[in-house]
Parts: structure tokens; C-alpha cells; sequence
């Protein structure tokens, strides 16, 4: 396993076999990306983001699964799984190197100071009051959401969904046996918005829950007040439970607010929902598997708890404690670079790559990409077809042109056609890495595109 300390891009892209792509592109900073770099203000900060972090070796899925799958060498950057590429904050590896030093790991008491770390964090950033008594912890926002689904949604019945949405929704759903009624939002140029008059339409008698995604992964949307105000009054009304997932909230772009579920002034709609939240994304703590979720309704908290057991572990307890109580500056600095990036991928597409359009979104470090275009120059429902053949499952255009990108740019991107009806079209970008690596995709991607060669293959 290499050493997994910060290494300059050369040596990662040597080790990650990148050598012959590294020749080809120089440093990866071309005149194209230069000129959008001049825009962007320098670097400022006490952390690190822009030192190139090794991932290669350690069993991950971004870059590791990748490799496996599209073999030795394949993929330079990993833009696919919503986790990022930094070292973590340094408040957590001496939180873990402490607890390290005593070599015992019998079964953990969930101590006080947790369950404080969590109601004092939403109480700080968000001005949210959780009531530690309606309050539960889970292993990830996964299982406390398939405990939900499990609790209000019995098998057969319907969950409301606004599509594209978060992936792996699907395969809960799936989990729990329900069926998704997805309510295709509207688009006007690469915006995206609820369609109420469908959203109510979808609604019909078995459908018992909505999953809220806010901000919404995939498109970034941060909900207005008189969004989630709508949604709420519509579930209420026809008697359909809110489970809003909120795992996004800390990632929102300059200018842009996340407004929590619970924190509507209309409190009979708050009182319809379950919140469910992590430190994971915000601090990269995804395999740690610390999640909690909260409502002011003690009936659905008491009901939903029934069915879920969390076996927190004593390091994810330790991660997470330590992210929370410490980790605040190290977040808000990142914020500031992630803006940045996503404002230098949207001008680099925008003036380089004119076969692909995308909108800066106003949360997440996840950007949607319209390729359509691509798509149709490239033959991807060609390419589907060809790959079905030799595939056990369908091959989707979109997931044929994930393929396409790994082989032609040496980048993963996420499949739209993944993320429910709307998702056609489609690939998700995570641009939650260093700037260079950033920029390294960016470049691939529009050198693929300009070759006649491979924009044709
Ligand atoms: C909207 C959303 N919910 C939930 C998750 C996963 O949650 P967890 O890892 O806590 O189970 C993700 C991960 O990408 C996500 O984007």
C-alpha cells in the first residue's frame, strides 16, 4: 500500500501507472485552464487542499473499485462516489492516534459527549434545537433511512421521489421492497424545479413517504423556504411522511443557503418528518459509519427507532466526535475551495468543452453535467447496444458513456441514467479534489473531445 501522506501530482500519477498521460498533458495546467485559473483568488488558509492526496492502494472505491473494474492504469481521477480526495482534518487523526494508544476495543459505550457533539453542531450552524430524547443514532443515512421506509412504507407501496435524484435511493427502496414514484422535475436551461401539480399527482393512495434530498444530490438545488413550505403542506394534507435527507447541508456554494426541514415556522409540518443527517460527507467520513437522525414527533421517532440497531464503532464515534467539536475551520476553509472549484469547472466547460453544459450549483460538490450532445456525436445508444451484448444487465447510454470517458479521458463520472427518470442525458462530476486534479480531468475531457478520433470511437 503506498504511504498514504500528501504526494506531488507527478509521483501519484506515476504510481497510479499515469506516466504517459502526465507526458502528454505537462503539469496539467494548459493555456485553457490557465486563463480560467487567473480568474480564481489565490489560495489562502492554514490547510492543505491543494497538495495532491494519494488514494491509490487503500481499498477505496472512488479510485481502487475503478481500477479493479476498468483495469490497471485506467483512471487517473475519480470524479465518481460522493467522497473527497483531502487529507482529513487534523483535529480527527489525533483524536483517532489518541484513542489508538489504548489498545482495547471491547464494546463502546455511546458517551454523552457524542449525543452533545451532534445538538450543539446543528445548534451552532444551523440555529436547529434537537431534542437529544428524539434523537437516534445509525450506522449511515442508508440504514436509518431503510429503517423508515421500513416503519411507514410496507412492501408494494409507493415512495415519492423528484427526480433525478440520489442514486442509491433506488437500491433502498429496492432493500425494502417499495416501488418509486419518481416526479420528474422541470428544466429551464440546466435550472431545476419542483413541479408541484406533478409532484401532488404522484401521490396516491399506498404512497405513505417522500425522501427529501436538500440540498439535492444530484442537481445541487438548495431548497427555498417556500419549496420545502409546499412540499410540507402537500404531505401533510395526503398524509405522506417527510424523510428528509440532509446528509448535503454543509456543502453550499457563495451566496446560496441551506434551509433545514425543521426549522419551517409551520410546526405541523415539521412535525411530519424525520431528518436525517452525518458528518460523513462534510468531513470525508464515509466508511467510518456515524449517521443520526431526529424529528420533533416523538410518535414517528419511537416508531422508526423500534426498527433500527446501530452498532456505532469505537473509532467512527471518535472520528465523528472530534470532527464535530473541532473540525469547524477546517470545513469553512474547504467551503471557500470548493467554490472554487466549482466555479473554475463551470467557466473551463463553458469556454472549453462546448459539447457539455452545466450550471454551478447552489450545494454539494457534485456538478451535473448535460451531455447529451456528446452523446450523440459519439453514438452512445451504439456503444450501449455493442456493450449489452457482452453485459448480464442492459448497458444504459449514459453507462456507456462512463465507460467512454475512463477510456478516452481517464476520468470517472457517474452515469445519469442511474439517477431515476430526468438522469437521461446525464453524468455527475465530483469536484471534490485538488485543483490540479481538477483540472487534470477537465483537460482530458476536452482534449477527448476535440481528437476526431476518439470523439467519433
Ligand atoms: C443524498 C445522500 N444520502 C445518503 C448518502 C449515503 O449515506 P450514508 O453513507 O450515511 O449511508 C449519500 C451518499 O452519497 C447521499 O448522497
Amino acid at each position: 500500500m503506498p504511504h498514504n501522506t500528501g504526494v506531488n501530482r507527478r509521483a501519484f500519477l506515476q504510481n497510479a501507472g499515469m506516466t504517459a498521460v502526465l507526458g502528454a498533458i505537462g503539469t496539467g495546467t494548459s493555456p485553457a485552464s490557465a486563463a480560467v485559473s487567473a480568474m480564481l483568488e489565490p489560495p489562502t488558509g492554514k490547510y492543505d487542499f491543494d497538495t495532491v492526496f494519494n488514494r491509490v492502494g487503500t481499498d477505496c472505491i472512488k479510485y481502487d473499485q475503478q481500477l479493479r473494474t476498468y483495469g490497471k492504469d485506467s483512471v487517473a481521477v475519480g470524479m465518481g462516489i460522493a467522497d473527497m480526495d483531502f487529507k482529513a482534518a487534523p483535529c480527527i487523526a489525533k483524536a483517532i492516534a489518541e484513542r489508538c494508544a489504548h489498545e482495547n476495543w471491547g464494546y463502546l459505550d455511546t458517551p454523552r459527549s457524542y449525543i452533545d457533539a451532534i445538538v450543539n453542531w446543528n445548534k451552532r450552524r444551523y440555529g436547529v434545537d434537537i431534542n437529544p430524547d428524539l434523537l437516534v443514532l445509525t450506522t449511515g443515512v442508508h440504514p436509518g433511512l431503510i429503517a423508515a421506509l421500513q416503519t411507514f412504507s410496507p412492501p408494494g407501496s409507493r415512495v415519492l421521489l423528484t427526480s433525478p435524484t440520489y442514486n442509491g435511493f433506488y437500491p433502498d427502496l429496492k432493500f425494502t421492497r417499495t416501488l418509486p414514484a419518481d416526479s420528474p422535475m422541470k428544466v429551464v436551461d440546466g435550472r431545476y424545479s419542483i413541479d408541484f401539480d406533478d409532484f401532488e399527482r404522484r401521490i396516491s393512495h399506498d404512497t405513505n413517504t417522500f425522501i427529501l434530498c436538500n440540498p439535492q444530490n444530484p442537481t445541487g438545488n438548495c431548497w427555498s423556504p417556500e419549496d420545502l413550505t409546499r412540499i410540507g403542506e402537500i404531505c401533510l394534507r395526503r398524509r405522506v411522511i417527510v424523510l428528509a435527507d440532509e446528509i448535503h447541508c454543509d456543502f453550499v456554494t457563495k451566496g446560496q443557503k441551506y434551509t433545514p426541514f425543521s426549522s419551517l415556522p409551520n410546526k405541523d409540518i415539521v412535525r411530519n418528518s424525520i431528518t436525517f443527517k452525518a458528518a460523513s460527507k462534510s468531513f470525508s467520513l464515509a466508511a467510518m459509519k456515524a449517521a443520526w437522525f431526529f424529528s420533533d414527533n416523538p410518535d414517528l421517532i419511537a416508531r422508526v427507532k423500534a426498527n433500527t440497531r446501530a452498532d456505532l464503532t469505537t473509532l467512527g464515534m471518535v472520528a465523528n466526535r472530534a470532527a464535530l467539536n473541532e473540525g469547524e475551520d477546517w470545513l469553512d476553509q474547504l467551503l471557500v475551495y470548493l467554490d472554487a472549484n466549482h466555479t473554475f469547472a463551470e467557466q473551463f466547460i463553458k469556454a472549453n468543452v462546448p459539447l457539455v453544459s452545466c450550471v454551478k450549483p447552489q450545494g454539494t460538490y457534485l456538478l451535473w453535467l448535460d451531455i447529451s450532445k456528446v452523446m450523440e456525436r459519439v453514438g452512445a445508444k451504439r456503444l450501449a447496444e455493442e456493450a449489452s451484448k457482452t453485459s448480464p444487465t442492459p448497458v444504459s447510454p449514459e453507462q456507456a458513456m462512463e465507460r467512454w470517458f475512463v477510456k478516452h479521458a481517464k476520468v470517472h463520472l457517474n452515469a445519469g441514467s442511474t439517477y431515476g427518470t430526468g438522469g437521461e442525458g446525464h453524468m455527475r462530476m465530483n469536484v471534490a479534489t485538488s485543483r490540479k486534479m481538477l483540472e487534470l480531468a477537465l483537460n482530458n475531457i476536452a482534449a477527448a473531445l476535440q481528437n476526431p478520433e476518439t470523439s467519433m470511437a
